[in-house]
């Protein structure tokens, strides 16, 4: 037999725009005045009335005529692009600035998992689901992350049996690093998987055997790939599909 669908859980209307970045309470109280908030077609009256927040809401919702923004959990796939940094507390151009605008306002806020350096670009994941965050992150998950890496000198030929021997020791650590995969794509370029998430890893690993990185792409994360028809910059939410094949 199979399982009944989990109920949704109920919210108050004016909490939830609120939380979604529509403005204070104050603000979209005042939105219901102005009858710019309409259920399944029906012009809502009451801010404090009760709604389910089921997948199907932005489809039933509109607010100032425009579809409800998605609830959370909500988890972004993006092509991040060169240029921009991943903390919010960092200088410069971040990459919630990539994202709609009043999206920087969400409660719970959205959040990059794991970082990419600013002059690193591909895959990133950003959440504000915390349950699967630190599950992506959890080394007890052993999500793998791979980067095509182009060098400034040629590889030697050695450094994939010193990646691989899960003794190689970065410059101010304590622990060894674990083994990670090496393959060549070419005399100044590879591919390189790894299952850690240490600060500016991979470049420090290819310092460690005298080489220096000169562009860094990370293109998966576990079985998630970043596909090609999605352009640096751009980004689109993730299916939950997707989601359970970061873990495959
Ligand atoms: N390793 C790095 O050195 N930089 C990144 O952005 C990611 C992994």
């Amino acid at each position: 037999m199979s399982k009944p669908a989990p109920k949704a859980p109920m919210a108050r209307l004016d909490r939830l725009l609120a939380n979604l970045g529509y403005g204070s309470r104050r603000e979209v109280t005042d939105l219901v005045a102005r009858r710019q908030v309409v259920l399944d077609g029906v012009v809502v009256q009451d801010s404090g009335a009760k709604v389910a927040i089921a997948a199907d809401l932005p489809g039933r919702l509109t607010v100032s005529g425009q579809p409800l923004d998605p609830p959370a959990p909500l988890t972004i796939l993006m092509h991040k692009p060169l240029d921009v940094v991943c903390s919010h507390r960092e200088p410069g151009r971040s990459v919630y600035e990539l994202l709609p605008h009043r999206w920087r306002a969400r409660i719970p806020a959205l959040s990059s998992i794991g970082r990419l350096d600013k002059d690193t670009s591909g895959l990133l994941l950003i959440t504000d689901d915390g349950p699967f965050l630190h599950r992506v992150i959890s080394p007890r998950s052993h999500v793998a992350k791979r980067y095509v890496a182009t060098l400034d000198r040629p590889l030697t030929g050695a450094e994939a049996e010193v990646f691989a021997a899960g003794s190689l020791m970065l410059e101010g650590e304590k622990d060894p690093l674990a083994p990670a995969v090496l393959e060549l794509l070419g005399p100044t370029q590879a591919r390189l998987t790894i299952t850690e998430g240490r600060y500016h890893q991979v470049r420090r690993m290819f310092a460690a055997v005298g080489n220096h990185v000169t562009a860094l792409r990370r293109d998966r994360i576990g079985g998630l790939e970043l596909s090609a028809d999605l352009a640096p910059g751009a980004w689109r939410i993730l299916t939950p599909d997707e989601q359970a094949a970061i873990f495959a």
